[in-house]
């Protein structure tokens, strides 16, 4: 395959699809795909939510309502995106739950399974969809939206950790079964102040969090969504299989 080299992330012509597009890390990405020339399907479970958020964006923007971890709504809502814009180019897996806070010595069988559906039995179908309906010829780019927590340990926020340390390594494990066509990678936010991550960061616990990164403030999703521009564009063009930790320092520690 010849070598494509740009320092500007575009994406004109290209088609992505944004799951958990109607707010948050999901609408910052939709919205800096739309600014680099994109057509893009964001999806989320909410209709009422995702129409408000499309008539906030320019550009060719299209949204289907559905849930990120079942099969039928995926099939669907791919389906959905190559009849309004004929192909797929970028898949962002950016929809999670997080329905258990706890050890994970005692959660609940439901709990489990539920956070495992979204957050990466839902890729994983996503991903399939996507490939087996043209990318596969086509070639692309797919981001999964992992965690910082799945690179560390936490006393509350076991599960969903576990379920975000699984997707960095099937970003690994799809990376080397879909190249050379498609390129797979990751990227692991800190703390971004959005409505999933509320009770960390609404009042004093943000600052302390705040103070614990070296570069001393807490994330917005404009800082992920240009990680995600980076890797969906030609800029990322020789990176597969990565993931990128945009955590404001906090996984190397030190300042308190
Ligand atoms: N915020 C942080 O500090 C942080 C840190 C590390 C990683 N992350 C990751 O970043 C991603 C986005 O999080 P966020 O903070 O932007 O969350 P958010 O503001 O709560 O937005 C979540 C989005 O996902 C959708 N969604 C939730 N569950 C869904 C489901 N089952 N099916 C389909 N759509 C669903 C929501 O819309 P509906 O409710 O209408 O479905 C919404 O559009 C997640 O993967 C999260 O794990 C976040």
């Amino acid at each position: 395959m010849a070598p494509t080299h740009t320092n500007d992330p575009r994406l004109d012509g290209k088609v992505a699809l944004v799951t958990g597009g109607s707010r948050g890390i999901g609408f910052g990405i939709v919205k800096a795909f739309a600014a680099a020339g994109a057509q893009v399907m964001m999806t989320s479970r909410k209709a009422d939510a995702l129409a408000a958020a499309a008539g906030e964006i320019d550009g060719e923007i299209a949204w289907h309502a559905g849930h990120a971890g079942r099969p039928e709504d995926i099939e669907a809502c791919v389906d959905r995106t190559l009849e309004r814009f004929g192909r797929i180019d970028v898949l962002v897996n950016n929809a999670a739950t997080n329905p258990y806070a706890g050890p994970t010595i005692d959660v609940d069988v439901a709990r489990w399974d539920k956070t495992f559906e979204t957050n990466v039995r839902g890729p994983l179908l996503w991903t399939q969809q996507a490939w087996r309906k043209g990318m596969r010829e086509n070639g692309g780019s797919v981001i999964n939206i992992s965690s910082v927590g799945g690179l560390s340990t936490n006393p509350v926020l076991g599960v969903y950790d576990v379920t975000k340390a699984a997707l960095i390594h099937l970003t690994k494990q799809l990376a080397a079964e879909l190249a050379p066509s498609v390129r797979v990678n990751a990227i692991a936010p800190g703390l971004i102040k959005t409505d999933f991550a509320r009770m960390l960061w609404e009042g004093d616990r943000g600052e302390q969090v705040a103070r614990s990164y070296p570069l001393r403030r807490l994330g917005e999703v404009e800082d992920i969504a240009s990680g995600a521009l980076f890797l969906a564009a030609d800029t990322a063009s020789w990176m597969t299989g990565q993931t990128l930790v945009f955590d404001g320092g906090g996984l190397i520690g030190f300042p308190r």
